[in-house]
């Protein structure tokens, strides 16, 4: 188990943190914990503001793809692969791959990259419909923390088991009080949240073996 920064190719995302915690209220939680139009392609105060193909998953897809050594063949499966973007760029990065996602929105997989239609599913983290090591790797990017501690510690064990722990996970967290509070202004949808410490700790109960990477809103 390492923390590996699988995302470094991301490019910055620009946040207007005091905005969005002046204008938050519980109807902007409600609505965004749904899943739906609002959080994908709604205005920015519900989620995304507008969830579109880009291209900025290729250099995650690539990372995933050296970090797991994966090869033409294997299976990995992206849980809470929203519109598909990154299984579509998994097998663009190495063809051959057989890329899966998993979704708790039915909006985004109707919505979702035609080019990976049919290898998209509806589900939810802490219930994988797949048998033991059905795949080479599973990971779950900014995904788990919307359950909550309970639900995040049966998304690992679910993680882990569908592939012989060879996962990883990209989860909320904070290293400061000041980032906490931060994050605490720009929330919307996490039910989990915590310091690494509290991480781990969750990683050990579940018996997690995989790999990791917090984001920090900063
Ligand atoms: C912040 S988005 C991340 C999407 C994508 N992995 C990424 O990194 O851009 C969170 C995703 O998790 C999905 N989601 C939320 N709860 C889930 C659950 N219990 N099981 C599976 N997916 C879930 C949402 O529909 C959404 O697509």
């Amino acid at each position: 188990m390492a923390e590996v920064n699988l995302l470094a190719s991301l490019p910055r995302s620009t946040r207007q943190i005091k905005a969005r915690a002046d204008a938050r209220t519980e109807e902007h939680i409600r609505v965004s914990r749904e899943f739906g139009e609002a959080y994908f392609d709604g205005p920015r105060e519900y989620g995304y503001g507008g969830y579109h193909y880009d291209g900025r998953w290729i250099g995650v897809a690539a990372a995933i793809v050296g970090h797991f050594s994966l090869v033409p063949g294997d299976r990995v499966l992206d849980v809470g692969c929203g519109k598909g973007f990154l299984v579509r760029d998994l097998m663009t990065v190495c063809p051959g791959l057989l890329a899966f996602g998993l979704d708790i929105s039915r909006y985004a997989l109707l919505n979702g990259e035609p080019a990976v239609s049919g290898r998209l599913g509806l589900g939810s983290a802490d219930a994988l419909p797949f048998p033991d090591g059905a795949f080479a790797a599973a990971i779950a990017l900014n995904t788990i923390h919307n359950l909550d501690r309970a639900g995040c510690r049966r998304a690992l064990e679910e993680l882990g088991r569908v592939a012989n722990g060879r996962a990883f996970v990209q989860v909320d967290a904070y290293h400061t009080p000041a980032q906490k509070a931060v994050f605490e202004d720009w929330v919307l949808t996490a039910r989990f949240h915590d310091y690494p410490s509290g991480w781990l700790a969750l990683f050990a109960e579940a018996g997690y073996t995989g790999d990791y990477a917090w984001t920090i809103i900063e």
